[in-house]
């Protein structure tokens, strides 16, 4: 059997077979249930959700993985109670003062993606900043989705493309995935490994639609606040444990897998 085109992809992405997932990306759902659990207000589950996301980057960042990706808010969340909205608010801009300087001394480069234009234009300015001073930073990117939806990404992709060929810069028979893939808010990250979502509930909710394609999913029921190195660390051996396929049989991943380890 011939597997020419998708082989080269098949023979790129097992690089990442059996080993630290490069880029993981995370639902971080079930702050108000929480809180509410605990008789306090859902506000106090997000509040208390701050220290499973540093956990979270302390994790990421030991173990070697390059790229997190963050759902702190959705464009659908504007939707919610006007004060809750304005908590998440707050909070992104607190977290953004307190944790800059400790995420650029531990070599982490920082990233908002989403349509950030309509955030506050204090919380713009603060958003750029912190991008500007961990931009060369290496370990790690932490990349923050605020006003993000899936949905959105695509089209704001697919708007510059038009652009470009509308300007005569790009023909419709260059648009392929890869040059799609250099105008989505991940351009540059590598593939997406991993998605995991807390707070027991089993679906996308619009977040990373066009870098899902290939990912392993790991739905947990620990609810956000709750999520630490430990639960972080059981997610990444289940991805190990599995054999991704990218369309092709396991039989084939299974030769291409020898082959891969032979020696030169
Ligand atoms: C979903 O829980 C969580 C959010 C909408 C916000 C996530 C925000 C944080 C973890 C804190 C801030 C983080 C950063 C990076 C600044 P939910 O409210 O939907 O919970 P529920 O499903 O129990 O109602």
């Amino acid at each position: 059997m011939n597997l020419s085109g998708n082989q080269a992809s098949a023979d790129a992405s097992l690089e990442t077979y059996q080993t630290i997932p490069k880029h993981v990306a995370i639902i971080m759902d079930g702050n108000g249930r929480w809180a509410q659990q605990k008789g306090k207000l859902r506000t106090f589950g997000h509040k208390s959700g701050v220290e499973a996301v540093r956990a979270s980057v302390r994790y990421a960042r030991e173990v070697g993985i390059s790229s997190l990706t963050l759902f702190a808010f959705s464009s659908e969340n504007w939707q919610r109670p006007k004060e809750e909205v304005s908590v998440l608010m707050q909070l992104f801009s607190l977290v953004l003062k307190s944790e800059v300087k400790k995420l650029d001394q531990n070599n982490i480069k920082l990233k908002v993606i989403g349509d950030t234009s309509a955030l506050d234009k204090k919380l713009q300015e603060k958003i750029k900043k912190a991008e500007q001073k961990t931009e060369n930073n290496t370990a790690l990117t932490l990349n923050i989705a605020a006003n993000y939806g899936g949905r959105w990404d695509i089209i704001n992709a697919t708007k510059q493309i038009a652009n470009q060929v509308k300007n005569n810069a790009l023909l419709p028979e260059q648009i392929d995935e890869a040059l799609f893939n250099n105008y989505v808010s991940t351009s540059g990250l590598p593939e997406l490994d991993l998605l995991i979502r807390t707070g027991g509930d089993h679906r996308v909710s619009n977040f990373l639609l066009w870098q899902c394609a290939y990912a392993e999913f790991y739905f947990t029921d620990t609810l956000w606040p709750d999520f630490n190195e430990s639960i972080f660390a059981v997610a990444v051996a289940d991805f190990a444990s599995r054999q991704r396929r990218f369309g092709l049989t396991g039989s084939q991943i299974m030769t291409l897998d020898k082959k891969g380890s032979e020696p030169c």
